[in-house]
């Protein structure tokens, strides 16, 4: 496939960010873990408060306590008061202690704050943060990873931090998002998108540390929510779409120095590397990066994650072997990062299948003896449930033959595990009547069926199963929940004369895919007996389940729907017993807190650029002593936001980034509008997205009036860009499109 070369020219470095003097050569000394313990190196941390790279407003005095060094205990206890970590404590369960709300008073919950945020409402932004509070004050981030400091018990803002994220910034995959951040040691730890950690003052969200993490240059980029325990924050890079050699640090948290560094792919030599073709560079730029949160259980010591799909993501031919120790999931020492255990998914992936749900730990009583778990939920449909002290299966994973590739390299077996997958696995015939166009006469497969040059449409997308949104376990229900995606998926390889060459800093996917046309997308809400990893019981619903879920012991579950509603079922059986309608798609977790003796709901519903859901900046908390029953029921003065926000709502498109930046004619203004309202589907230049087809390859791009319908009124699950976008901007987009047809260059 031909590569429309686009020029951009990165008009100057962000400057404050310094350079991390370990990152030109990725340990290609060799070493799997780097240990920086004793080995004072300053020089990586530091901001300059004379060239500030971010802004902070402060809108009233911090009203809370100050976060202490936490103690283990307190950070593997239920959150009751507090919600301390993304997954809600150290294990990642989401379970909440909290009672008052139940299954039987659930029907009162009604409103009793909402802010709008102001931050991350363009298209390109996507609301997935899991929001932390802390004695009455909550952190929240959004798309656009401008944080805010917010008064838990009326919503109040207390000051926002706005980054400046480097200019140029290209290497997002998938949506510019990021999934929470974290607090500790009287700090806010943040993760940004161009691949710098930093410490905000937890009282006024001034920046004390910024540690750049790597080079987004590269495709490196953090999205998940850091994880502060035990002195350090921890991290993993994203950008397996890019050619990476991912890892998990930790960092000193009150200096941001690099205490390990532990890479998921081997070198060669190292444990491992038996499972790369000898020679390869597999091991540079061979993927595995770490999408969520991490998982501790300190008694243990051990820190859990699991690792992304091997790069480049759908070409196996040249690196036979299992590709350790991508699509995994790895235990490794918490305090100096050496490997304990590792568990591999899938051997070999072709298919993007990577674990990007987080971790959970558990323990739970089987056969009579108390048992230390390890949930990890997959994007092939199954739930991976392991003792977390060794790494063996808990309930037994079965290695069975699969159909083979020659060229693909296939690995001879999968690990199937025992139980029920929560999504289908397979593409029947009845499916095909059912759900496909008339004309289609494709080839159809399942889970692990291989693909060359002939497309193959199968099932479960690259999308999941299981994607980011975090699973919940109740330890009184002893059940897990998942939220999965069902969608139709065609993969083929590029043409032998095609192969995709690595290029530092391009995405490096090696195939063509494709969802595809006129199919239905579906989702599961799914609760599974963790002793039998059997499915209790299921909701289907008629859009992706693209939100993440709490648990609590009011024996409730709570998540988001792509429609705006923020949904309570019966934790036991399902039954669906509470709803209410938000103003964007609700696509980030719900979770639980208490204040004064009030259980509080909240969720932060801002739409999803790869769900392609309706956008919006507001969080919404609720109680049984709330007041209002809708959003329009609440004055329009009393929904809380920052001041300059209301200004900014009468222009259309606040956010100059929506405007060009290169300045010149329609097809580069377009260019950027493409950049920030349909790259993250459709991919970079119209090929190689996640969740739409290639649009160099379509035979639409010649024809305006058909682009130009297309982008109004969307189809399928693309969404209407009629009232996003105006005339002139889709024109503009349509112009930009036409110019990658492959006739021109
Ligand atoms: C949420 C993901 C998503 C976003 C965002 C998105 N699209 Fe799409 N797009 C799709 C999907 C899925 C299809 C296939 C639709 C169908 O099945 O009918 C599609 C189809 C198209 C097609 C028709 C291709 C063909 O050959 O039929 C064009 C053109 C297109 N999109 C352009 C755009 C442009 C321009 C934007 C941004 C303004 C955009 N899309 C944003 C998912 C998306």
């Amino acid at each position: 496939m031909k590569r429309w070369v686009m020029i951009f020219i990165v008009l100057f470095m962000v400057s404050g960010c310094q350079d991390n003097p370990d990152k030109d050569e990725p340990a290609e000394n060799g070493n799997q873990t780097e240990n920086n313990e004793n080995n004072a190196n300053t020089e990586q941390t530091g901001n300059k408060d004379n060239d500030k790279n971010y802004e902070t407003v402060q809108f009233k005095e911090y009203p809370g306590k100050i976060a202490p060094e936490f103690s283990a205990k307190e950070l593997t206890e239920p959150p009751s008061g507090n919600w301390l970590t993304n997954g809600g404590n150290l294990h990642n369960g989401r379970y909440s202690p909290l009672g008052k709300i139940t299954t039987e008073n659930v029907a009162d919950l009604k409103l009793e704050w909402v802010t709008s945020l102001g931050s991350g409402m363009e298209f390109k932004y996507s609301g997935e943060s899991t929001p932390i509070v802390y004695e009455g004050v909550m952190f929240n981030i959004t798309g656009a990873n401008e944080v805010s400091a917010i008064d838990a018990k009326t919503g109040e803002l207390i000051w926002q931090y706005k980054p400046k994220l480097a200019e140029g910034l290209d290497t997002v995959c998938c949506g510019w998002t990021s999934r929470g951040v974290a607090v500790g040691d009287g700090k806010v730890f943040v993760g940004l998108l161009d691949a710098r950690l930093v410490a905000l003052d937890q009282k006024t969200g001034e920046v004390l540390w910024e540690t750049q993490v790597d080079e987004w240059e590269k495709g490196y980029t953090i999205t998940s929510a850091p994880l502060y325990y035990n002195g350090k924050v921890y991290t993993g890079v994203a950008g397996g779409e890019f050619g990476i050699r991912g890892y998990m640090a930790a960092y000193d948290a009150k200096l941001g120095r690099q205490i390990w560094r532990t890479y998921t792919l081997p070198a060669p030599g190292d444990r491992g590397s038996e499972t790369w073709p000898k020679d390869s560079r597999g091991w540079l730029t061979g993927g595995a990066p770490v999408w969520q949160t991490p998982a501790v259980d300190p008694e243990l010591g051990t820190i859990y994650f699991a690792t992304g799909n091997t790069a480049p993501d759908l070409d196996g031919s040249n690196r036979k072997g299992n590709n350790l120790y991508s699509d995994s999931v790895m235990a490794l020492d918490a305090d100096t990062g050496e490997y304990k255990w590792h568990f591999q998914e899938i051997h070999h992936d072709i298919w993007d299948l990577d674990p990007a749900n987080p971790v959970v730990l558990f323990d739970v009583k089987m056969d009579g003896k108390m048992r230390k778990g390890i949930a990890q939920a997959g994007k092939t449909g199954w739930v991976y449930i392991l003792d977390r002290t060794t790494g063996e299966p808990l309930i037994g994973i079965e290695e069975k033959p699969v159909p083979q590739s020659e060229k693909q390299k296939t690995s001879p077996t999968q690990p199937f595990p025992i139980g029920d997958a929560f999504v289908p696995q397979t593409v029947t015939k009845e499916d095909v009547k059912k759900d496909l166009p008339k004309d289609f006469n494709g080839k159809i497969g399942s889970i692990f069926t291989p693909f060359w040059d002939k497309p193959v449409t199968v099932k479960p997308s690259p999308q999941g199963g299981a994607n980011w949104p975090p699973s919940a376990y109740n330890p009184n229900t002893e059940m897990f929940y998942v939220l999965g995606n069902d969608n139709y998926f065609a993969y083929a390889h590029y043409g032998e004369e095609e192969q995709e060459k690595f290029e530092q800093g391009k995405e490096y996917i090696g195939s063509v895919w494709q969802p595809v046309k006129d199919s239905p997308s579906r989702g599961t809400v799914t609760a599974l007996d963790i002793k039998t990893n059997k499915i209790v019981w299921q909701k289907n619903w008629d859009t992706i389940a693209y939100s993440g879920i709490l648990t609590t012991k009011g024996n409730l579950i709570f998540t988001g729907h792509n429609d705006g509603r923020i949904i309570a079922y019966n934790a036991t059986n399902g039954k669906k017993v509470w709803e209410f309608k938000t103003d964007a798609g609700a696509n980030a977790p719900p979770i639980t807190y208490e204040i004064d003796g009030k259980q509080y709901i909240s969720i932060f519903s801002a739409g999803n650029t790869l769900a392609g859901t309706k956008h919006g900046d507001k969080i919404y908390t609720f109680s049984l002593e709330g007041e209002y029953s809708s959003l329009e029921d609440i004055p329009r003065d009393d929904i809380n936001a920052p001041p300059e926000k209301n200004e900014e709502n009468k222009e259309k498109h606040g956010d100059d980034e929506a405007k060009s930046e290169n300045g010149g004619g329609t097809v580069s203004t377009g260019a950027d509008i493409y950049k920030g309202n349909c790259l993250a589907c459709h991919g970079a230049e119209g090929a190689g997205g996640h969740n739409g087809p290639n649009l160099q390859d379509s035979k639409m791009i010649n024809d305006k009036k058909a682009l130009i319908e297309q982008i109004k009124n969307g189809s399928g699950t693309m969404p209407p860009f009629k009232d996003t976008l105006t005339e002139e901007e889709i024109n503009a987009v349509a112009e930009y499109l036409m110019s990658l047809s492959k006739g021109e260059e």
